[in-house]
């Protein structure tokens, strides 16, 4: 099997004939899968570039959704409609709302869009300020305490999604794949090269999902995990443990690209 994995690829910031480039650019890798690891959009336009894209492809679409799919919306509104929406859509799978897909009789794929969930670096002396907290409605009104606490229940939301996947059915596949918006580590936090510092580290690195990444992982030694995330627009890897590693994909603005061709037996 053959996957091409972008992530960040902000379609909503691209005129129709660029979005058709680079859905002919997919094509012309001959994937027999595609995964998105979020901010395909923002929320007025998330469902109707989601379905022009996999109709475009032809091919499963894999996603998580970032924090710019819910921009202009609310995060629990614009994930109902969504998995309510794919429902109905042979070819898109948002894995926030799904079981485990099995992609081989040893690999599966798993996956949650994560969020930066406040707790490493210093939040609270941090003078970074999202447009998230503006733009999405669960921010909008609240003062920096109630913003940190959500931040931190959105992370703990994904930590359970994944916890619940790991420890209910995988225990038969060698490999897993597991997609993610934010990255679950800062030293998966690339940018321009390295680390995030401690005022962008709180927004854009999971903890809750990084912590149950390496329980599993430890628990599962003779299972390789492979996590793919975005968020920071900037390309790393990072071996986490022997048996786990992070890739965070590489983006820009108006000129979304493949991060990698990924193919497994
Ligand atoms: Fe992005
Ligand atoms: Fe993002």
């Amino acid at each position: 099997m053959r996957i091409v994995w972008a992530t960040d690829i902000h379609l909503n910031f691209l005129r129709p004939h660029e979005r058709a480039n680079f859905f002919r650019e997919i094509q012309d890798n001959t994937p027999d899968v595609v995964f998105i690891t979020g901010d395909i959009a923002e929320a007025p336009s998330l469902r109707e570039l989601l379905y022009e894209m996999q109709q475009a492809i032809d091919l499963p679409l894999y996603f998580v959704l970032g924090n710019h799919d819910f921009y202009h919306g609310s995060i629990e509104i614009v994930r109902r409609q969504i998995q309510a929406w794919c429902l109905t859509q042979s070819g898109l799978h948002y894995l926030s709302t799904s079981e485990p897909i099995q992609l081989s009789s040893k690999a599966v794929l798993i996956g949650h869009d994560g969020w930066g969930d406040g707790r490493l670096g210093k939040f609270q002396q941090s003078p970074v300020r999202l447009s998230d907290q503006e733009l999405i409605r669960d921010f909008q009104g609240l003062d920096r305490t109630a913003i940190f606490a959500k931040l931190q229940a959105l992370g703990d939301e994904a930590a359970a999604h994944l916890r619940e996947l790991f420890t209910k059915g995988l225990d038969s596949y060698q490999q897993v794949f597991c997609l993610t918006h934010v990255p679950p580590f800062k030293e998966a936090c690339w940018y321009q090269g390295k680390m995030g510092n401690d005022d962008w580290l709180p927004y854009f690195t999971c903890q809750a999902v990084g912590e149950v990444l390496l329980e599993v992982s430890q628990a599962r030694p003779d299972c390789q995990v492979t996590v793919l995330c975005g968020h920071t627009h900037h390309a790393g890897r990072v071996q986490m443990l022997p048996n786990l590693s992070v890739l965070t994909g590489l983006a820009d603005y108006g000129t979304p690209c493949i991060s990698d061709v990924l193919e497994i037996s």
